[in-house]
């Protein structure tokens, strides 16, 4: 068992919630509603911070390591806040290739960031990603906001910032709830 503190709000606020997840899976399998508790818990506002996954290991009875390997596998879990609009970069090896590295580096002097920090406004973060299957499109990226989430591929630094003055512009765009 892990020394982390577990959070308990999945368990008190969201408890109907939780049980009709773990009812899906039989016993010995519920480590399978991993992934729908962590998306109940960004439903809700909540990151996928290290007490958020601690509760949800406790809940499965698996390791919280188990739990942060599927959130550091996918894209679209996130363990710290972020800005309304995440700018995800594949630097993979395919597409570091392709110039993907110099194309994040670039678009992060644009931001005034670094890759993994937000832009001081809270509009915009960068983050380095594995591969997003358009391994032939490079520079290409995701962005996750608001409304939903969109593919942009074989992008130059002129079309991320017509994107950006586009984003920064839009009304439509929510603002993804902090962490406890
Ligand atoms: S390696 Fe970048 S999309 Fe596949």
């Amino acid at each position: 068992m892990s020394s982390t503190i577990a959070s308990q709000i999945l368990r008190t606020r969201y408890s109907d919630e939780v049980k009709d997840i773990l009812q899906r899976y039989p016993d010995d399998q519920k480590r399978s509603a991993v992934m729908p508790l962590l998306f109940l818990a960004q439903k809700e506002g909540l990151q996928a911070t290290v007490s958020v996954m601690s509760e949800i290991a406790q809940i499965l009875e698996i390791s919280i390591t188990q739990v942060a390997s599927i959130v550091g596998f996918y894209t679209l879990y996130y363990a710290h806040p972020g800005g309304k609009n995440r700018i995800q970069i594949c630097t993979d090896l395919p597409c570091a290739l392709r110039g993907a590295d110099d194309f994040a580096d670039k678009v992060c002097e644009k931001l005034g960031v670094n890759i993994g920090e937000t832009t001081e406004d809270g509009e915009f973060t960068v983050e380095s990603v594995m591969c997003l299957a358009a391994c032939d499109k490079a520079p290409m990226f995701q962005i996750q906001n608001g409304d939903g989430i969109s593919y942009h591929e074989r992008q130059t630094i002129s079309d991320v910032q017509a994107l950006i003055e586009q984003l920064s512009n839009s009304e439509t765009n929510n603002s993804p709830k902090d962490a406890e």
